[in-house]
């Protein structure tokens, strides 16, 4: 079905009437291809898939994105296309098949539920359209795996909107990391903690905090930005240990996790994460044998040390020596307060368009899903993992979760009846 909003930019092409395609590239032949910033390079035409709390958003963001037309949008709940796409002015569809068959995307931004991401995206791929999804890229990395094959085998470029990325914090805490200016990482730390929900924040969705619809919970839901900015500033873990909790909430899945991290090498790291604490914060530091780096407080602080750590550690002759001093520098921040969604969505049109890099590749966001697995995997079966984890026993495992053969209390996993 296609519904079609008043006085649409594009004259109405329902979907299924067949030759959509031709007629849309006939308009825009008559409006002549649009530019963007005088660069020259057509907007690229894109739909939103899933246009409810966030996907209502993303429609505002494209088209106030220049390099990009929204063309489509598509939302399995009538109601929800049809109000959309009215106040967009673009036709609405009510399954993404429409959207992508209806001549009128070259490119699909997805907003749906998490466990819909997947089939959404090699749907889209082997149609020939790009990709950009919403976080987290998918519940179960075998499925990300698929989108990742999917969009090279087409051609297609698949994105991830990780628009946390942008912050001058982490933008310039990855400069300061990519210097050098750190020397070798020792340890990486990072609280998450500052994802505070009410009860009938989870309430507010049938499929939220539950394990068939979300595959989750801060892991799957909030956590899927932070576990991103741990690799992508403090690289991968080689294995992990976690433990999960549920505090509070009345939901299935967890809301507290604490993660130990070990890298290859000396590297150490910690992740702990939550939805149920008032007070929570967010915060990195990042400590390596020439310094160390602080995102605290909204604020990007930065150390060099005097000489590196092992120079001071088996060279001070003086038993009695204090450790030495150092001065923290708080590093002035470049740029911000601009929509970093919009930018995200820019970037990829300029990439599609051959002109720079995503903000955040398909693989990127299978490094952060391999993580939120690997936590879940670790915290349910009580046992250290190793990365990458082992796609069919992760499989297994979201399938018991989802079947109720294992069950989470709040003080920790046991087997379900179901
Ligand atoms: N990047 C961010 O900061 C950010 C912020 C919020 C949400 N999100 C992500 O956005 C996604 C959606 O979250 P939300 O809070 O908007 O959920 P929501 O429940 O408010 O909206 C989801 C919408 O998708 C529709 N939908 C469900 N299945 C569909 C399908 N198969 N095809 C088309 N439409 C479908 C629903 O009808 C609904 O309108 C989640 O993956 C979430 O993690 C990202």
């Amino acid at each position: 079905m296609t519904r079609a909003g008043p006085a649409p930019p594009l004259a109405v092409v329902p979907a299924g009437a067949g030759g959509g395609r031709r007629k849309v590239g006939e308009r825009l032949a008559r409006r002549g291809s649009r530019t963007s910033g005088g660069m020259g390079v057509a907007r690229l035409r894109m739909g939103v898939v899933g246009v409810g709390g966030r996907g209502s958003g993303l429609v505002r963001a494209v088209a106030a994105v220049p390099e990009v037309e929204l063309t489509a949008v598509a939302d399995v709940v009538a109601a929800q296309a049809e109000k959309v796409a009215a106040q967009a002015g673009v036709p609405g569809h009510t399954s993404h098949v429409a959207l992508l068959e209806s001549g009128l995307v070259e490119a699909v931004l997805i907003g749906t539920p998490h466990p819909f991401h997947a089939q959404i995206a090699v749907d889209a791929a082997e149609r020939g359209i790009h990709v950009l999804t919403e976080k987290p890229i998918a519940v179960r990395v075998a499925e990300a795996d698929r989108m990742v094959a999917a969009a090279r085998r087409a051609g297609v470029r698949l994105g991830v909107m990780f628009q946390r990325r942008l912050e001058p914090l982490h933008r310039q805490a990855r400069e300061i990391i990519a210097s050098g200016a750190l020397g070798a990482l020792h340890e990486v730390e990072m609280s998450s903690t500052g994802w505070y929900r009410l009860q009938s924040y989870y309430e507010g969705g049938a499929w939220r905090g539950t394990w068939k619809g979300e595959g989750g919970g801060i892991l799957a839901n909030q956590a899927p930005h932070d576990l991103d900015l741990l690799a992508w500033l403090g690289g991968m873990p080689a294995a992990l240990t976690a433990t999960l909790r549920r505090r509070v909430h009345r939901i299935e899945v967890e809301n507290t996790v604490s993660a130990l991290l070990e890298y290859g090498g000396t590297q150490t790291g910690f992740f702990r994460a939550t939805t149920a604490d008032p007070q929570g914060r967010r915060s990195i530091e990042i400590t390596g044998e020439l310094g160390r780096l602080a995102v605290r407080d909204g604020k990007l602080l930065h150390c060099r040390y005097p000489r590196p750590v092992a120079e001071d550690i088996l060279h001070t002759t003086d038993r009695r020596a204090t450790p030495f001093t150092v001065e923290w520098r708080e590093v002035p921040l470049e740029g911000g307060g601009g929509d970093t969604t919009g930018a995200v969505i820019a970037a990829f049109a300029r990439a599609v368009a051959g002109e720079g890099d995503l903000v955040a590749t398909g693989e990127d966001g299978l490094r952060a899903l391999e993580l939120a697995n690997a936590m879940h995997l670790s915290g349910l079966t009580g046992r250290r993992v190793r990365l990458p984890v082992d796609r069919a026993e992760i499989d297994a495992l979201y399938g018991d979760l989802a079947a109720g053969r294992l069950v989470l209390d709040p003080e920790g996993p046991r087997a379900g009846a179901g």
